[in-house]
Formats: structure tokens, sequence, C-alpha cells
């Protein structure tokens, strides 16, 4: 267990965390938080936790005036998570172009952006780190998911291109994809089952380490990935998923 008093690992530095409010961003403010990070959250809503300011990913001039008034508040910007995402499922024959483009603003026009604004700020303490909340779905797809898995593979993408532009200024950027993490982004599959034990437990049984992820799991690696400890790596995607993609489906009458 970390020791939330002892651990100075982000002690100094300043985090913007994107869809911070609830879930897995509230999760990853907390732990950056406890790791000695002073943590802003921008979001739609306003965060229970930590300092907030409203923030829309997907308009230019809201996450240009983010980023300023981060910088203004408190002096310095070391650490982006852009966590803020969206998900829905439409069938591909039946995807209209409106919220086509809706997921495409929040879930990878808004990371790009985010990183174009931070990116003076990022480099002018030589510590900079993005961290980028993909998915497994940025390499695999659930039926249904064209739209999301498509943002997530562009996430996974971008996080490369950032990489390779930004390591040259002292920027690092990687991505986090977890798995199946406990939230109300995926709470509609299992609330649609009448059991809802069964889901749970046969769910757990999708996963080597016997459990879905926790907002928690994702959160110590966000620390890890934007503290110093992660200096030399850039440009890799973390699958944070209990094993669950390390193990091909077999036949339910094999498995
Ligand atoms: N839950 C999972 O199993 C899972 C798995 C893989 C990846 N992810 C990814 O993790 C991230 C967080 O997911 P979650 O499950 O915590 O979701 P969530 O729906 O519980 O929380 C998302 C947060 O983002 C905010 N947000 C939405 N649109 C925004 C916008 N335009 N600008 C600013 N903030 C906005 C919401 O207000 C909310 O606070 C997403 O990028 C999601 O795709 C989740």
């Amino acid at each position: 267990m970390l020791d939330k008093q002892l651990d100075e690992r982000l002690a100094g530095r300043v985090a913007l965390v994107t869809g911070g409010a609830r879930s897995i961003g509230a999760a990853i403010s907390q732990r950056l938080a406890a790791a000695g990070a002073v943590v802003v959250v921008g979001d739609l809503v306003e965060s229970p936790a930590h300092p907030g300011l409203r923030l829309d990913v997907a308009d230019e001039a809201s996450v240009e005036a983010a980023v300023a008034q981060v910088v203004t508040d408190h002096g310095r910007l070391d650490i982006v998570v852009n966590n803020a995402g969206i998900m829905f499922e439409n069938p591909i024959a039946e995807q209209d172009l409106a919220s086509w483009n809706r997921m495409m603003a929040i879930n990878l026009t808004g990371p790009m952006l985010m990183i174009k604004h931070a990116a003076p700020h990022l480099a002018a303490n030589g510590v900079g780190s993005v961290v980028n909340i993909g998915s497994i779905e940025g390499d695999r797809c659930n039926p249904a998911h064209a739209a999301y898995a498509a943002t997530k593979s562009g996430v996974h993408g971008l996080t490369r291109a950032a990489a390779v532009d930004l390591g040259p200024v002292g920027i690092r950027c990687n991505a986090i994809a977890p798995g199946w993490i406990d939230t109300p982004l995926n709470a509609g599959y299992v609330d649609t089952h009448p059991d809802r034990e069964a889901v749970l437990d046969a769910l757990a049984k999708l996963h080597p380490i016997g459990r879905v992820g926790a907002t928690s799991d994702v959160g110590d690696v966000a620390v890890w990935l934007a503290s110093d400890e992660s200096r030399f790596v850039t440009g890799q995607v973390i699958t944070v998923d209990g094993g669950r993609t390390a193990r091909p489906s077999l036949p339910d009458i094999l498995a």
C-alpha cells in the first residue's frame, strides 16, 4: 500500500485531470494528490473532491482557457491526464454522423487540443508528462462499438505521435488502456441483465486476477506514469486489465 503521508513523488507538480469529477478521473485525481501534486479537475460538472474548473474538452476555446487558468492560479503545469470520455453503442450500419463526430470530438480531438495548449507549459520545467486514457478497445472491439473503438485506437496513435513530437522538448506521453473498470460508463451492460450478481460473477471469471478493475487500479498507474519513476518510458500504452486480454477466449464448452 502507498503511504499517503510519505508519498512525495509528485511534490511541487501541478496536474490537470479532464473528466476528473467522478469515477476513473476522480481516482486518478485522488492518487495524484496523495503523491503530493496540486490537482485541478477540468470537467463539465463540478468535482466534489478537488478544486475544479468548467471544461468542455471538445471546445478549443474552453481547453485554452482552462490551461491558462491553471497556470495563472498555480504558476506551472506539469501533468495532463486526458481522461474525459464518453461511450455509446451503435452498430456501424446504423451509425449517424452527428453522434460519431461527438464521440471523436470528446474522446480524440479533446486530448489533442489539451496536449497542443498545454505543451508550452509542460516543457517549461523538464518534467512534463501526459497520460492519456485509452482502452483495451483501442486494439480490440466489442459489438456495436465502432465509434468508441475508433476513438480509442486514435488515442493510442496520438500518444505515440505526441511522444515523438514532444520528446525533444522534455515531455513524455503515455496511455493507459484500462479493461473493465467498475464505473457508470459500463454499468449499463450489467443493469440490462436481470441477475446482476450472475453478471458480476461471470465478468470476474473473464479475468485471470479474478475480479473486474477498480478505479484506483488505474489511478496508481497514472501516478507512476506522471512521476520521474517512469522517466525513460514514453510513447507506450500500458494495459491495466487484470490479464483479461492476455487470455484468448475458448468456447464455453471447453473453457
Ligand atoms: N469504465 C471502464 O471500464 C473504462 C474502460 C476503458 C477505458 N475507459 C475510459 O476511461 C475514461 C473515464 O471513464 P469512466 O468510466 O470514469 O467514465 P464516467 O462516465 O464515469 O466519467 C467520465 C467523466 O468525464 C466527464 N466528461 C464527459 N464529457 C466531457 C467533456 N466534453 N469535457 C469534460 N469532461 C467531460 C464527465 O462529466 C465525467 O465526470 C474514459 O475515457 C473512458 O473511455 C473506461
